[in-house]
């Protein structure tokens, strides 16, 4: 039996003022007219069925997730009492799907990557379960770098492991997760490096012996919520009481960079980590003037804009400008220029207006 765990914890503050602590960007139709889980979930068609995905987001957003997920079983949607990064996320999805069924597979995915190709995704996904379930390895999704990023992780691609599903999955070298840019650009002219896209699909078996050796304290805790869960216990009240202590560290460092049995699944469709405005615009067609424009707005003597307002009744017009990020929503007008997209959050910490 298959299984999908969606990591939906972000915060998302480089998109206020359309995005607030309740109301994340994996929430939101940032790109697209759906929130971003909902296009996650809807991606999964004829994969994984939306009563076998779980989410796991933070207990705050519960609720909203449910609202625009209206398909998913209430139970498989998990609130965090503390967010305690990736690697405890996996740990928690790995009880609650062996408890479903000890030989599972599951796919780990993040709530908000923009893909176009979902079948192209359903394809490489395939292709990865059927590695994961014929051998005990980590699988993830290789991205072809386009730049020298230095916000994802990166997979040394090595020889060939075989075909599943009609792709080669190869082994992987070794994982780096965030370089620092210089050690990213040799990445880059090297050519065998691929992102990483945050996806890792797994047996239970396979992820159950990792977690016993990459991070044996973390795994150990979790045990507690599983036996509490087995006892009949209310999951809420066991993750109040064990969640706040597990150790806080991401999937890619605990776990990814350590096991030397990953193997890498080379995309079959197109990806982007939408983090911040400016990459919005990527998705959208630009005026012939270069600006990018959703909801009602004029402008005049303007380039390479982005504007955003979701509100019909309300005109936005810039007459003038270059190079800004206009964000418009019901009680709150952010004016940027896009150079400073990256201080966007910083911003938001300082105004503490995010509710
Ligand atoms: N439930 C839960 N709890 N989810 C979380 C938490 C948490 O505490 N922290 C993060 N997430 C979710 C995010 O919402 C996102 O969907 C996913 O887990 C990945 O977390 P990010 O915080 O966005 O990770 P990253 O972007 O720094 O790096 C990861 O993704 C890159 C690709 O986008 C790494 O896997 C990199 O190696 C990878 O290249
Ligand atoms: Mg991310």
């Amino acid at each position: 039996k298959r299984f999908v765990v969606i990591m939906a914890g972000g915060r998302g503050e480089r998109f206020w003022p359309e995005s607030r602590i309740a109301r994340p960007k994996q929430l939101l139709p940032i790109v697209g007219e759906k929130a971003m889980l909902a296009q996650t979930i809807d991606r999964l068609a004829g994969l994984v069925s939306p009563q076998d995905v779980f989410v796991i987001t933070n207990a705050e957003q519960r609720d909203a997730v449910l609202e625009v997920c209206p398909e998913l079983d209430p139970n498989k949607v998990i609130g965090e009492p503390v967010g305690r990064d990736t690697a405890a996320a996996v740990g928690l999805a790995t009880v609650l799907v062996r408890r479903e069924d000890p030989n599972a597979s599951f796919a780990m995915l993040p709530a908000d990557a923009v893909i176009h190709d979902a079948a192209g995704l359903r394809d490489t996904l395939e292709s990865a379960f059927a590695a994961a379930e014929a051998q005990p390895v980590l699988a993830t999704i290789g991205i072809t770098a386009s730049f020298p990023a230095t916000g994802y992780g990166y997979i040394q691609q090595a020889d060939a492991m075989g075909e599943f599903a009609a792709r080669s999955v190869y082994h992987v070298q070794r994982f780096v997760e965030k370089p620092d840019l210089a050690t990213a650009e040799s990445y880059l002219a090297d050519g065998n490096y691929f992102w990483n896209a945050g996806m890792f699909i797994w047996s239970v078996p396979s992820i159950v012996a990792e977690l016993e050796k990459s991070t044996p304290t973390l795994w150990q805790a979790l045990q507690a919520i599983d036996q509490g869960l087995a006892a009949g216990q209310d999951i809420d009240a066991l993750l109040a009481t064990h969640y706040p202590t597990l150790e806080k560290i991401s999937v890619d460092y605990a776990i990814i960079e350590k096991a030397s049995n990953v193997v890498m699944v080379e995309s079959g469709f197109d990806w982007d980590d939408v983090g911040e405005w400016p990459a919005v615009a990527r998705h959208y067609p630009a005026d012939d003037n270069g600006n990018v424009v959703r909801g009602q707005a004029e402008l005049s003597d303007s380039q390479d804009n982005i504007v955003y307002s979701r509100d019909d009744t309300h005109l936005v017009a810039l007459l003038g400008v270059k190079d800004l990020i206009v964000v418009k929503t019901g009680d709150a007008t952010l004016v940027c220029h896009k150079d400073k997209a990256q201080e966007i959050k910083a911003l938001v910490n300082k105004i503490g207006a995010q509710e």
